[in-house]
């Protein structure tokens, strides 16, 4: 019974740890991002000064220099995210680089995020259905994202600031 407990313990543990880029999406560490730092969400290593604007710093850490609190919900649940008390931000699976990828989740899972890059989602996107998409996973088509995509609760201003750094992603 104990060896299964610390067995489950291990599975979750491993199962965040392997939350990971396939090796073919050549996942590329833009500055200011340090493996292991961002993505588990530790709160270490993200100095005030580490972002080149405001909608650079929301993606990476999902914190706004306003002071206004983005938080989310939905998202992969069973992935041991919430329960190893990580904060997601949209780079920890669309990428520093704004690509999304498939990411293998453990345990048999799998997560396709789409490549958010501004120039990518046009002409579909324009800011109002980019909001509708982020904050209610309201896909341009009509249909809803899948719940991997968690719905965010965040304000038109810090969106303007996500949009303009997405702007940014070459
Ligand atoms: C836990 C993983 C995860 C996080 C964190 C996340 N996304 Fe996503 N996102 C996804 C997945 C998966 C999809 C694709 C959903 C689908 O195919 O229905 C997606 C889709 C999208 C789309 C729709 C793209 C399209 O072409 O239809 C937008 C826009 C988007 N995400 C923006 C964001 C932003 C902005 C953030 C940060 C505030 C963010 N996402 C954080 C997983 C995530």
């Amino acid at each position: 019974m104990k060896k299964s407990i610390a067995a489950s313990i291990l599975a979750v543990v491993v199962g965040v740890v392997l939350i990971s880029w396939d090796a073919d999406t050549q996942m590329g560490y833009g500055p200011g991002y340090g493996r292991g730092q961002g993505m588990m969400g530790g709160g270490t290593g993200w100095g005030a000064g580490s972002f080149r604007s405001n909608g650079e710093r929301i993606y990476f850490t999902s914190t706004s220099e306003r002071g206004t609190v983005i938080t989310y919900a939905g998202g992969p649940a069973s992935s041991g995210w919430m329960m190893m008390g990580g904060q997601l931000a949209c780079v920890s699976c669309h990428g520093p680089d704004g690509r999304g990828g498939r990411h293998s989740m453990g345990m048999m899972q799998v997560m396709d995020a789409k490549d958010i890059r501004w120039k990518v989602l046009q002409p579909e996107f324009d800011a109002e259905k980019f909001r509708l998409a982020v904050v209610k996973g309201q896909d341009p088509d009509g249909t809803q994202l899948k719940p991997d995509m968690p719905r965010w609760n965040i304000g038109k201003a810090d969106l303007a600031d996500l949009i303009a750094f997405l702007k940014t992603l070459p």
